[in-house]
């Protein structure tokens, strides 16, 4: 059983590894292999190794493109920790700190050879021992020196580091290469290596690869590895800044944890954390086995990026009816979390990512930022994907989807008055925080609302009927169980959808989700002014213009009866967003929402409203320059007054300055800005507008 298990590891990791350092192709996650590995190892620390097993190997082979090149000292791997427990037992094995703790970046390594100052040699690290000499690709990285700076250069120099794919550039590569027709890179480490291993050295100049070093060949006469890097610093090597020597294991796995929340601030990948003992005699002493040094280590974070089938592409409703398609992936877990679906925003990002439908494709899910599809693992195709063609309709009502605009990427439900998705996500923005907050109306109260089985006609058929909700009407609604999460139904053992009384109990009585919803609701209606704004889902009228239009005019109605040059003057509120809500109102069902809700109660106006006051931000956007004295406030306060309501206070008058506040005594810039024509007001004007 065990042998055979060797056996099958063996042909795996060298299969997995050839498919990783000769095609630039992650076939499983790093984290997967790692797995793997390990496993080998322990099996044949009990049944004994082979000089032909890849635990004795590093890396690749070398690939027969580029000429081989031998190594003065062996490229080796490192030895990984996943938990403190195993870094503890490292650091002791080690003999104790200090360490110096960085990165590990997930790139790929290469050799660099400096004779007297100046590079003549740079290589991959195939098997560790050979690797293939990609020296005129090097020579177009950026920041890697052709001569070193600076003085002291030992004759011949061998350093090590890590090439990277910055994280920005990657998908904008990917698009690139889709759009010329060629297959994308799965991930940023592929398109590194895929980058630097080019016959052409031009095609990697196109490339902004960078690189970082972390080693080094002997040094005479330096007592630490983080000496060394100052050192190579000086000399014009790029050193990663993010180094810091620790005293001990437990400041080290601080340093791994801080690091861990800043992971990805960084412009690069990193998988881990490297720690090495600092001192470079006692790195000696240590030694290596035959693939990894005895004195450093890397600590693996846990996997951020997984491989997962792409069974199907769908395209949701959104509340103003845009068509966004999502993944449906094999579910995974990625980041801590069990992932099975991830936002493909429109058709041209999926285009632009190159995927398939039925791909293995690289998930990525960094913390906590939503998950993203990277690319499709190219190696991994059978022939049987298909292409995702966007539907021409909508997927819940059938109306056909189009731009809103001519040149607009995104296509629309045209169908806002009676599309069952625009209905119920719309209803369920109403209960949002940002809208409403209405505990009980979330998504899946929103669906039973809208798409009750029972009773066929829903209480709600338009948001004009929320507020004329009752525990009659409530209490006949059978729906099915949703997962909040995914949004689908939820079934039973058998595999039948679970269906329930919604609103009420088994004895009939109401359920305390009605009574919670009905006080919610009633709650509700004298939400602050803006909010309901809000909640009507008007398309552009978020909750910044919502304030915004609220305190210039009072009351919805006002609102949307102004014309489209009063509201376009309104601070923050431009003509599209103005055209948008003359648009909404001249739409008959929409008066009817503001009719009904006006009849159940809802607070259309702010009370007591008395024309606009001043709000946050009145002066963002604009240059006020103070001049002479100020009655009421220094001048220093009228100016911390601007600052705090988002203008910019200066000194000096220009024409970009929006107006100048003259006190008594004003002098030249009162004189200049009369001069430019700049607008010039008492203070007890500027005190008006300020509000105070
Ligand atoms: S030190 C003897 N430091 O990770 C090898 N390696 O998985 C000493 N790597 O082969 C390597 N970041 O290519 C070191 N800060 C870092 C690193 C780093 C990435 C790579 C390196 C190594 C591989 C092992």
């Amino acid at each position: 059983m065990s042998e055979s298990r060797i056996h099958e590891l063996r042909k795996l990791i060298q299969y997995y590894r050839d498919a990783y350092y000769q095609e630039d192709q992650s076939l499983i996650s790093d984290y997967e292999y790692d797995l793997l590995e390990r496993e080998l190892r322990d099996l044949e620390s009990q049944f004994g190794t082979s000089a032909q097993s890849p635990t004795v190997s590093v890396g690749g082979r070398a690939s027969e493109v580029f000429a081989p090149v031998k190594h003065q000292t062996p490229m080796m791997s490192l030895d990984n920790a996943f938990s403190l427990e195993e870094f503890e037992a490292w650091a002791q094995r080690a003999g104790g700190g200090p360490f110096l703790c960085e990165p590990k970046i997930d790139g790929l390594a290469l050799s660099i050879t400096y004779e007297n100052g100046v590079l003549v040699k740079a290589a991959t690290r195939g098997d560790g021992e050979t690797g293939e000499d990609v020296t005129q690709n090097v020579l177009t990285i950026s920041g890697v020196p052709h001569v070193l700076s600076g003085t002291g250069h030992p004759s011949l120099i061998e350093i090590r580091g890590e090439v990277y794919f910055p994280l920005k550039a990657f998908e904008k590569l990917n698009a690139d290469l889709v759009a010329a027709g060629k297959p994308p890179f799965a991930n940023p480490r592929n398109s590194a290596s895929g980058s630097l291993r080019q016959k052409d050295p031009a095609v990697t100049a196109s490339r902004p690869l960078r690189m970082l070093v972390h080693g080094f060949g002997s040094f005479e006469g330096i007592r630490a590895q983080s000496e060394v890097y100052q050192l190579l610093s000086s000399w014009g090597l790029p050193t990663t800044t993010q180094f810091k020597v620790v005293a001990d294991a437990k400041e080290a796995f601080g340093f791994i944890q801080e690091l861990s929340s800043k992971r990805h601030d960084l412009e690069h990948e990193i998988d881990g954390v490297v720690v090495k003992v600092d001192e470079l005699a006692r790195q000696r002493e240590l030694g290596a086995t035959s693939r990894a040094p005895r004195w450093a280590i890397a600590y693996k974070y846990p996997p951020e990026q997984v491989n997962t089938k792409l069974l199907d592409i769908k395209v949701s409703i959104g509340r103003t009816g845009r068509a966004t398609p999502f993944a449906v992936l094999a579910p995974v877990k990625v980041a801590g979390s069990e992932v099975e679906f991830a936002t493909l925003h429109n058709q041209d990002q999926v285009r632009a990512k190159g995927i398939l439908i039925g791909d293995v494709v690289v998930l990525r899910k960094a913390g906590d930022v939503i998950p993203e599809i990277l690319g499709p693992v190219v190696a991994l195709r059978s022939g049987d994907e298909r292409e995702f063609v966007m539907p021409t309709n909508c997927p819940e009502c059938n109306a056909p989807l189009a731009p809103a605009q001519e040149g607009d990427v995104d296509l629309r439900c045209p169908n806002a008055e009676s599309c069952p998705a625009q209905l119920r996500e719309r209803i369920a923005y109403i209960g949002s925080r940002a809208a409403l907050d209405i505990e009980a109306l979330g998504y899946v109260s929103a669906t039973a609302l809208t798409q009750p089985l029972e009773p066929a006609q829903p209480p709600i058929r338009s948001e004009a009927d929320l507020f004329d909700l009752s525990l009659e009407k409530l209490l006949p609604i059978r729906a099915f169980v949703l997962d909040p999460d995914t949004g689908l139904a939820k079934h039973d053992a058998d595999g039948n959808p679970k269906i329930v009384d919604f609103f009420r109990k088994k004895d009939g009585t109401p359920a305390e989700v009605a009574l919670k919803l009905l006080a919610n609701l009633e709650e509700a209606k004298s939400r602050e002014l803006w909010k309901i704004l809000t909640s009507l889902s008007i398309r552009h009228v978020g909750p910044v213009a919502a304030r915004s239009l609220c305190n210039q005019f009072g009351s919805i109605e006002k609102i949307l009866e102004a014309s489209e040059s009063e509201l376009s003057a309104v601070e923050g509120v431009g003509p599209t967003l103005a055209r948008s809500i003359k648009d909404w109102y001249a739409e008959p069902w929409h008066k009817n929402i503001i009719e009904r809700w006006k009849l159940a109660g809802v607070q259309l106006e702010i009370p007591g409203f008395e024309g606009p006051v001043s709000q946050d931000g009145v002066f963002s956007g604009m240059t006020i320059v103070v001049t002479g004295t100020m009655q009421s406030m220094s001048r220093e306060d009228a100016e911390a007054k601007i600052i705090s309501l988002g203008g910019k206070a200066s000194s000096s008058v220009s024409k970009k300055t929006s107006f100048v506040v003259a006190g008594p005594g004003a002098g030249s810039k009162l004189a200049k800005a009369e001069e430019l024509g700049v607008e010039v007001i008492d203070e007890q004007t500027f005190i008006a507008r300020a509000g105070l």
